[in-house]
């Protein structure tokens, strides 16, 4: 800090000086021109003939115009002299910054300064400390959470009256397997009726949140652009909380499979070991020769509908640049800005979220792709029971839901033998 104002002081006066001079120079040039007619022009003060013509020329201020011409070039070389000084200082002052904040960050992070052990035995820190929950953020919340949640955790869904019957799929089936920490916030009146009249956990917003009237009337991108805003509070309050699109099957208690050792926790789009849990993607351009193969990161994006986020500062900070971006860009997708949040790493001019991530198992949290290509149609994988089926990828999603409900509930084993591995709806 003092290194910075000290720096500032030196270069006003660098400057300063620079000008007045400056000034000088110009006064006297100007009096030349008018006593005398340069055969050169005005121009022709610039060019190296300036110094022979001034000294063969009669004006009186001839010699004071040397002096201050010999005066600007010292001012100029000290000038940037001090230039030089003063970006090695800078250079200086913003390493030994870095050097603090780093160390800084480090030490808050792990509560105590230590020694790596041997090879093997050293690990980073993936577990971030929770925040200290802040009821004041919305008391009326944290009431609700306090009756509804377990072990400080739950299941968040937002709902209008357009998922009306996705949505008594969802809470059937979650009811059925005798999940009862969860939450529907409700997006509209008629939804929150619907929740009461069949003893769901409902939270309303309040009529004049100026977010609530998106929810209202949006379509399925603007009510997940919401879901980042008023996630928000659930982790303030201190709640992990595990989100969830309305078009999800419950065929287990995800929370018996979570392993609570992340900022985000998130189901895949991926459908394979390598998509769903990153590989290297060889690029090949033959005209490099010898070094043809580029070698690049690939992973399937986190499905945003289907996450678990653990109340710390890096997954508020997430929740906080998705929402700050998706408002901002109002034609991006929250998925892809979700994951590029997540995963962009930070760059010149761009300091990426350090937030710790994984993958959850694509056979236990299984999105719609998996199990129409894959899964049903293989004996030994069609007999293991997923912990949730999310119809992500295909339309006709009310029909989906049911047949996969006919499938592992009833034990209809020719239940999606109707429909097609994609959706027959073409572009
Ligand atoms: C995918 O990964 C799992 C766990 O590492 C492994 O057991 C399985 O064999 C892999 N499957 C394939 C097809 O490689």
């Amino acid at each position: 800090m003092i290194g910075g104002r000290r720096e500032g002081g030196l270069m006003r006066k660098a400057s300063q000086s620079v000008v007045k001079s400056r000034i000088l120079i110009a006064v006297a040039i100007i009096g030349c021109l008018f006593a005398f007619l340069y055969p050169h022009g005005f121009l022709s003060f610039y060019s190296p003939a300036f110094h022979s013509q001034v000294l063969s020329s009669k004006c009186e201020s001839s010699h004071r115009l040397n002096e201050l011409k010999a005066e600007y070039a010292a001012e100029l070389e000290k000038n940037e002299e001090l230039r030089q000084q003063v970006k090695e200082l800078t250079e200086k002052v913003r390493l030994a910054e870095q050097k603090k904040d780093h160390a800084q960050k480090q030490i808050e992070a792990l509560g105590k300064w230590r020694k790596a052990g041997p090879s093997g035995t050293v690990k980073g820190l993936r577990t971030n400390p929770t925040v200290i929950p802040d009821e004041s953020v919305n008391p009326r919340l944290a009431v609700i959470l306090e009756a509804v949640a377990v072990g400080r955790e739950l299941i968040v869904a937002l709902a209008n009256w357009k998922v009306k019957e996705s949505l008594e799929i969802w809470f059937t089936n979650i009811k059925r397997v005798g999940i009862t920490n969860y939450l529907v916030v409700a997006l509209d009146d008629k939804i929150t009726e619907f929740c009461k009249s069949n003893n769901v956990p409902v939270f309303t917003r309040d009529a004049n949140d100026g977010i609530a009237s998106i929810g209202r009337t949006g379509n399925n991108h603007a009510v997940s652009g919401l879901k980042f805003h008023i996630l928000r509070e659930f982790l303030l309050l201190g709640y992990s909380v595990l989100l969830s699109d309305i078009d999800i099957v419950y065929l287990q208690n995800p929370f018996d499979y979570l392993y609570r050792d992340s900022d985000v926790e998130s189901m895949t789009d991926g459908h394979d070991n390598m998509t769903a849990y990153g590989f290297d993607d060889v690029f090949d351009e033959p005209a490099m020769g010898w070094a043809r193969y580029a070698h690049t990161m690939r992973i399937w994006v986190f499905n945003s509908g289907f996450f678990y986020i653990r109340p710390t500062i890096p997954s508020i900070e997430l929740l906080d640049r998705v929402a700050g971006r998706l408002a901002k860009e109002p034609k991006s997708w929250d998925q892809a800005v979700f994951n590029e949040e997540l995963f962009f790493p930070s760059h010149l001019g761009y300091e990426g979220l350090h937030a710790a991530r994984r993958t959850m198992d694509f056979y236990l949290f299984m999105n719609s792709k998996v199990l129409f290509k894959t899964v049903r149609k293989d004996d030994r994988l069609s007999k293991l029971k997923p912990v949730i089926v999310h119809v992500n990828y295909h339309p006709n999603k009310l029909q989906r839901m049911k047949a996969v409900m006919e499938f592992y509930v009833d034990g209809n084993r020719d239940a999606l033998k109707p429909f097609p591995d994609g959706s027959e709806w073409e572009w």
